[in-house]
């Protein structure tokens, strides 16, 4: 798409700036955009071609100096503008460097199958990347989970990687509203033998998650994971909030919004509501709180 876009003949240098401002946004959130589709190699050229508009000095990129945006995506290193961090360097993920990290994933060879069977499929850039469900399997393994809950399942990639690592007796509650990707994940629940584990609730999540707390289930779960609909986190977390105990952990997916979040000229109602979101959390003394850049960003909320 972009990269089309760019190699047309003749292609002028404002059309260059918009793809390059494109470029920029799936850059801060550290990987392809999962609602834009946007693929870093094909985006390199971009970025060559905008050098030859403007060139950039070899020196780390000072985060909030505009001249130096337009060459955030060529470089991998951000340094804060703000004195008092020192002159701390801070990862940007590039292409090569994306490469690097998901050559570095174990990748179980059943969600590899899922996720290129999903790729295939009407919303594929919704499934979380392979580097944020090993770092999901591993919160699990390490807090010891036996009851978990997603909210957003989808065709069901994070909710497999957890139920992989889950205990023969653990449980993972999986709420989602939309049948035919349900089906496709209860069938490679099937084929990961891992089905006993899961419990499939097709419904609205805040309604499952309700019908929970009332059967008494108040404090019992171990760890949830919230990948749904943006304008219900804010309802997604005080109920989860009930659901976990104490020591429990809460994650977050897309609190960096493709990098919006930041950007206070971008006030659309989905960015306003993560944005609100994530002040709120970070407010919020019931939680410890810890905002990663992986993926689109995950917020990692453990209950005080
Ligand atoms: C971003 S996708 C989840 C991706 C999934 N975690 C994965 O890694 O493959 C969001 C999913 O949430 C589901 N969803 C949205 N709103 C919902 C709601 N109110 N109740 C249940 N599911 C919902 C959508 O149908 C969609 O499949």
């Amino acid at each position: 798409m972009a990269n089309q876009l760019l190699y047309r003949p003749g292609n002028p240098i404002p059309t260059l700036r918009l793809l390059i401002s494109t470029c920029i946004l799936s850059r801060n959130s550290a990987f392809p955009s999962r609602h834009e589709k946007l693929h870093f190699s094909s985006a390199i050229p971009i970025i060559r071609s905008m050098k030859a508009v403007k060139s950039c000095s070899g020196d780390p990129i000072r985060a909030s100096k505009s001249y130096s945006r337009q060459c955030y995506c060529a470089n991998s290193v951000v340094v804060s503008e703000d004195e008092t961090y020192g002159n701390k360097q801070i990862i940007s993920v590039t292409s090569q460097l994306y490469d690097y990290i998901l050559a570095n994933v174990r990748e179980p060879e059943i969600l590899k199958k899922l996720r290129e069977e999903t790729a295939t499929m009407r919303g594929s850039q919704m499934q979380v990347s392979p580097d944020q469900a090993q770092l999901l399997a591993m919160l699990v393994q390490i807090l010891g989970a036996k009851r978990c809950i997603e909210v957003g399942v989808y065709t069901g990639y994070s909710s497999l990687a957890v139920a992989l690592v889950l205990p023969e007796s653990g449980r993972l509650v999986a709420c989602e509203r939309d049948a035919k990707s349900l089906e496709i994940a209860k069938k490679y629940y099937e084929q990961a033998g891992v089905s006993h584990k899961v419990d499939v609730r097709h419904a609205l999540a805040a309604d499952t998650l309700k019908s929970l707390i009332k059967n008494g289930e108040a404090c019992s779960y171990d760890f949830a994971f919230v990948d749904a609909e943006k304008k219900m986190y804010h309802e997604y977390f005080e109920l989860l909030l009930q659901l976990v105990r104490v020591g429990g952990v809460i994650v977050v997916d897309n609190v960096l919004w493709h990098g919006k979040v930041a950007d206070p000229l971008v006030n659309d109602p989905k960015t306003v509501s993560i944005r609100n979101f994530n002040r709120s959390i970070m407010e919020d003394n019931r939680v410890s709180v810890s905002m990663v850049p992986i993926g689109d960003g995950m917020t990692i909320c453990r209950k005080r």
